[in-house]
């Protein structure tokens, strides 16, 4: 079964800043409820006018960062592999987004358990992303290396793992978005030596974002065929797609960066990402 292209929302009724698990998370630095519900419904509206159909999964109280679907788990056709948390602080998560899918008609695959040498963590389409039939895996701050070998030998696919280096970009959808086939955005200090060297030797075409694009989360781009979203204050990144034949829109998206998310962050591609070759 093939889905017709759709995303996954979760509404912001219980966001808020409840810990920190994140350098942009500040408990003392409150998300302010009425506008994070606009901020969202924004986003939503934005993604719904260009056609794609959104599935939501239902907030829960105490799990203030379920909005943040990217993270559910990683989609492969009919497949999902459903995430386990690093952070205590999320890991209530998992049973929820895994019912959603099940219900949806996805067929559940997990990692071996901890005993026979899996019990890896890892984070889902936030730190996995395809870019032509390659998947890009992030490691280090959310994901654990170890876990790319069983992900290839799950879903038969070819996985290119990075290591993250800064933790302001401690998911790797918070530095790199692919965009099609062989295009991609990127914010190259987020990587070190060995992971630079591999995104440029695999992904011909790279648009690089400066620091204070980066910052404003540039790279947490959500994309619907030419399409682009990001949070505001990505000018130069938006010029630069622009010109590339994108249509970019800027959507202010500042209650979620204070939890350290952005506009691909609250969202889940259900049927491959654009960039995706299966
Ligand atoms: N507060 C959340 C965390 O630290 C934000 C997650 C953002 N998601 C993402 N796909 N980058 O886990």
């Amino acid at each position: 079964m093939k889905h017709s292209p759709t995303l996954l929302m979760c509404p912001p009724e219980f966001f808020g800043i409840e810990y920190e698990i994140n350098p942009w998370m500040n408990v003392e630095v409150a998300a302010d409820h009425a506008v994070a519900e606009q901020q969202w419904n924004g986003l939503h509206e934005h993604l719904k006018s260009t056609g794609i159909a959104i599935e939501r999964v239902e907030p829960v109280q105490g799990l203030p960062d379920l909005v943040f679907t990217a993270n559910a788990g990683l989609v492969y056709e009919n497949r999902v592999l459903v995430s386990r948390f690093r952070h205590p602080q999320r890991q209530g998560e998992s049973p929820v987004f895994r019912a959603w899918f099940e219900s949806f008609g996805f067929e559940v695959i997990e990692f071996a358990p901890a005993d026979q040498g899996g019990g890896y963590d890892f984070e889902g389409a936030g730190d996995a992303l395809f870019c032509g039939d390659t998947l890009f895996a992030g490691y280090r701050m959310r994901s654990d290396a170890t876990c790319h070998q069983q992900i290839g030998a799950l879903l038969g696919v070819r996985v290119i793992p990075v290591e993250l280096v800064d933790a302001r970009y401690y998911h790797l959808d918070t530095c790199f978005c692919p965009l099609a086939e062989d295009v991609a955005i990127w914010y190259p200090p987020a990587f070190d030596d060995y992971g630079r060297r591999a995104i440029e030797g695999t992904i011909g075409n790279l648009i690089e974002v400066e620091q204070a694009e980066a910052e404003r989360f540039a790279c947490n781009a959500v994309v619907v065929g030419q399409q682009v979203f990001t949070n505001t204050g990505c000018p130069k990144l938006h010029e630069e797609l622009a010109s590339r034949g994108y249509s970019p829109t800027a959507t202010p998206l500042d209650e979620f960066v204070k939890a350290g998310g952005s506009a691909k962050c609250l969202t889940l591609r259900l049927d491959g990402e654009e960039a995706a070759l299966w």
